[in-house]
């Protein structure tokens, strides 16, 4: 059959992904716990290998987004001349039931109904739709943490000029003692006005898992709604959506799915969806529908139909063994270095509160002198951050990255300390 012939019988899902060699790699170690397959290295060198990596230096800044596995990324190219090749006739014979079909497994993933959940083309998207969204009244306040994405703070930002509702940051500290520290500090900046209050789900600067189902449950017991910044934990953690009780949820693809640039979810508790306003019209789609929140006009639809392959790839892995992998590999190098002279890791100690992420910085050193001097000197690169609390450079592994990368950053940096 022609490519033609193919795509007019199985619709453009219908290319998968082979997954050589992958399938079988996990089969035999079914029954190994994740926490154990997190330390075998040799295992991992497997999953490394389906990874195209330049060897230019060491890359432990994967926060921003993903590089695709081969296979999901030539996927991806596949769509890309389908969908090219196709013009119109797609547009006008597929497109609405594939990307349904996108958006029910999507919400598979995250534990929700399909009506409760859209395809977006990034966190900012998602959350500056609901932001936006508010019918915002003078004098009613919003809360966030100055630790918190500067997309949405801003966003927050330009409500306040707009409509003359408030906004209140708090500030989070680097290493909580206990969950209650955190809910208290977001309960304190809560008053009778508070409409709406932004939490992440992982500080993308720290790598800290906030205690979001405690937080939620002190915001609605004063009558608050909580939108929750998934970026970096959808994909990352392994959780369902609906057990955080938020009610708001954004998260980008192109993160720790590795999915390919420009794919998020917006996820809107179904009672919610009603009052928030879209910010483009589409007459014809009840007030009560999500899909009012989604009309984007023309797009590139191969990104959305190429999220089934990075879900192909992420499902063979499983949540599970991927968290373990990703906090193995960070509390492999922090454990090294915590309590050196002049180390400061900005990343709280209590495993349950990071996995991938984690910041450290030298005392004496400016962030961005760090980050410098790791990729001059050693091939190691890294993002420096300079903002609120938190002076470091910030290092995310991830599956591909390897124990023997993480021993030359280690030894790098207690170089560059004993330096400093
Ligand atoms: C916590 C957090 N929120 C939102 C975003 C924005 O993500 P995107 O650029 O994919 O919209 C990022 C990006 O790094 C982030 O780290």
């Amino acid at each position: 059959m022609n490519k033609r012939g193919f795509l007019r019988s199985a619709g453009a899902l219908g290319i998968g992904l082979a997954l050589t060699g992958l399938r079988d790699a996990f089969a035999s170690v079914g029954s190994v716990a994740p926490s154990d397959l997190a330390q075998d290295e040799a295992f991992w060198a497997g999953i490394r290998a389906k990874y195209r990596l330049k060897p230019d230096y060491i890359n432990l800044e994967n926060g921003y987004y993903s590089i695709q596995p081969q296979e999901v990324l030539e996927s991806f190219i596949t769509r890309v001349r389908e969908i090219n090749m196709e013009g119109s006739y797609y547009m006008r014979t597929r497109r609405i039931d594939d990307k349904l079909a996108v958006r029910t497994r999507l919400a598979r993933a995250a534990g929700c109904s399909p009506e409760e959940l859209i395809i977006t083309r990034n966190t900012t998207e998602s959350l500056d739709t609901v932001i936006a969204g508010f019918d915002w009244k003078a004098g009613d306040e919003a809360v966030m943490a100055e630790q918190d994405y500067g997309a949405m703070l801003d966003m927050f930002e330009l409500q306040a000029r707009r409509y003359g509702m408030v906004n209140r940051r708090v500030s989070l500290p680097l290493d909580p003692s206990s969950d209650d520290e955190i809910v208290e500090l977001y309960a304190a900046a809560l008053t009778p006005r508070t409409r709406l209050l932004m939490i992440g789900h992982m500080v993308n600067i720290t790598g800290h898992i906030l205690p979001v189902r405690k937080i939620v449950d002190m915001a609605h017991a004063r009558n608050v709604q909580v939108m929750v910044d998934g970026a970096h934990a959808f994909a990352q953690l392994d959780f369902r959506i609906p057990d955080l009780g938020c009610d708001y949820y954004g998260a980008s693809l192109h993160k720790w799915l590795g999915a390919n640039l420009g794919a998020g979810i917006l996820y809107v508790r179904k009672d919610r969806v009603a009052s928030l306003w879209p910010m483009f019209a589409e007459s014809g789609v009840a007030d009560t529908d999500i899909a009012k929140l989604n009309h984007t006009g023309t797009h590139p639809v191969h990104t959305d139909l190429a999220i089934m392959n990075a879900l192909d790839f992420h499902d063979a892995i499983g949540i599970a063994r991927k968290e373990a992998r990703l906090r193995f590999l960070q509390s492999y190098w922090t454990s090294k270095v915590r309590g050196l002279p002049k180390i400061v890791l900005n990343t709280p100690r209590d495993p349950k509160r990071s996995c991938a992420i984690a910041n450290v910085g030298v005392a004496g050193i400016e962030p961005r002198d760090l980050a410098k001097t790791l990729l001059d000197r050693h091939r190691i690169w890294t993002v420096a951050i300079n903002t609120a609390n938190v002076r470091g450079t910030r290092i995310t592994p991830h599956l591909y990255t390897s124990v023997a990368e993480l021993d030359t950053f280690v030894a790098a940096l207690k170089q560059i300390a004993a330096a400093a």
